[in-house]
């Protein structure tokens, strides 16, 4: 039976976010509930595993039942069950997949396994209009920092990746080099926040070979953390540092961060821009780009990829705020187009640790 609409619950738990939501026709999100664990690992400076998977087993259940609660959807009027079942923690995953089991079984309705660099793409898709496709795309969060070329919702080529950090992970070591708190993306942001680039303060733009998509970030952030606490004496665990983030101003703060993100966007424009170069086919040309990731919240980085966009005659999708970071309402609006074309999974759908990409 093959059916055009769908009412799709999903379920994600790859990190440190247990969500779920309830989407129909793979736009229309009718609730989008996500328990973040954020005050469970900020003292450790990132997430604890161990801890994470524990959270999620606290929360599952609850978050599930919000969110058919939020939709004012009951269990008999859910078509598929779409889980997030790779990348990330194995422990975290194995908490989501298996409630996703579980639901689909004992209801008996389909089981969608959705790989969640693939939902952060179609992000920009939720409470809008289909995007036109062929496009570039971009995710941009703590644990990728990828350029794709993206022909429809499924049919996704990686072009490039980061070879050392992701730009969440980036922001998320600045701001504990600033001492200014975790997950740091969010407060770099706000102190960054309508700050031109300074004119005496200028970190590196990392741009690899001349024809490489990859990105590099960690040479940004030891940039960063040479500035702030001066060079270092001597090495390994030994090595110590004249200052630290406490001997700066307020406005050295701002200034610093205010760098950090102008040379850290820069990068990815930069990319962006020669990914359009290097891979756009002159016979089916690119007509939209797609960010999604938690960066994609980034004030900067929304205001510089749209300007980026209109300059090459892009259309933009950006995910909505509620929409940048981990949530369920991606994988349950990416699992309709599988939905539609019969594309189920079978129970012993596993939890991978790594993109399908
Ligand atoms: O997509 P996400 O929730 O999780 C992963 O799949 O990794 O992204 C989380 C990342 C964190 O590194 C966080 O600091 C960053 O997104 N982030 C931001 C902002 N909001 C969240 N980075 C820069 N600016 C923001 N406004
Ligand atoms: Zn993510």
């Amino acid at each position: 039976m093959t059916r055009s609409t769908s009412t799709i619950l999903g379920i994600e738990s790859s990190c440190d976010e247990t969500a779920a939501a309830v989407v129909t026709n793979g736009s229309l999100v009718l609730s989008n509930i996500i328990a973040s664990q954020h005050n469970l690992h900020e003292k450790f400076g990132g997430v604890v595993p161990e801890v994470a998977s524990r959270a999620h087993i606290e929360k599952i259940l609850p978050v599930i039942e919000q969110a058919l609660s939020e939709a004012n959807t009951t269990l008999d009027q859910i078509d598929a069950i779409a889980i997030g079942n790779r990348p990330g923690l194995i422990g975290s995953l194995l908490v989501g997949l298996s409630a996703a089991k579980a639901l689909a079984w004992s209801l008996q309705i389909p089981l969608i396994g959705i790989d969640h660099v693939h939902a952060h793409l179609y992000a920009g898709a939720l409470d809008e209009s289909p995007p036109e496709y062929p496009a570039l795309g971009l995710v941009a969060s703590g644990g990728h920092s990828s350029v794709y070329a993206v022909d429809s919702p499924h049919d996704i080529k990686l072009l490039g990746k980061t070879i050392d950090d992701a730009i969440g992970e980036a922001y998320d070591k600045v701001a504990s080099i600033l001492q200014l708190g975790y997950p740091g993306g969010p407060i770099v942001d706000k102190r960054a926040q309508n700050t031109p680039q300074p004119k005496n303060l200028r970190f590196p733009r990392t741009m690899l070979e001349p024809d490489s998509l990859d990105f590099s970030f960690s040479g940004i952030k030891t940039a960063v953390l040479y500035h702030v606490r001066g060079n270092p004496q001597g090495r390994g665990r030994d090595r110590t540092f004249p200052r630290d983030a406490s001997d700066l101003t307020e406005e050295q703060i701002t200034e610093t961060c205010a760098a950090f993100q102008h040379a850290a966007v820069d990068t990815v424009i930069k990319k962006l821009d020669r990914a359009l170069t290097l891979t756009q086919n002159s016979d089916t040309p690119y007509r939209t780009l797609l960010v999604g990731g938690g960066v994609s919240a980034n004030s900067l980085l929304r205001q510089s990829t749209t300007e980026f966009a209109q300059a090459n005659n892009l259309q933009i999708r950006l995910p909505r705020m509620a929409y940048c970071l981990d949530n369920a309402a991606m994988i349950a609006g990416l699992a309709h187009h599988k939905f539609i074309s019969n594309e189920f999974d079978t129970f012993d759908l596993p939890a991978v640790a790594t993109s399908a990409l």
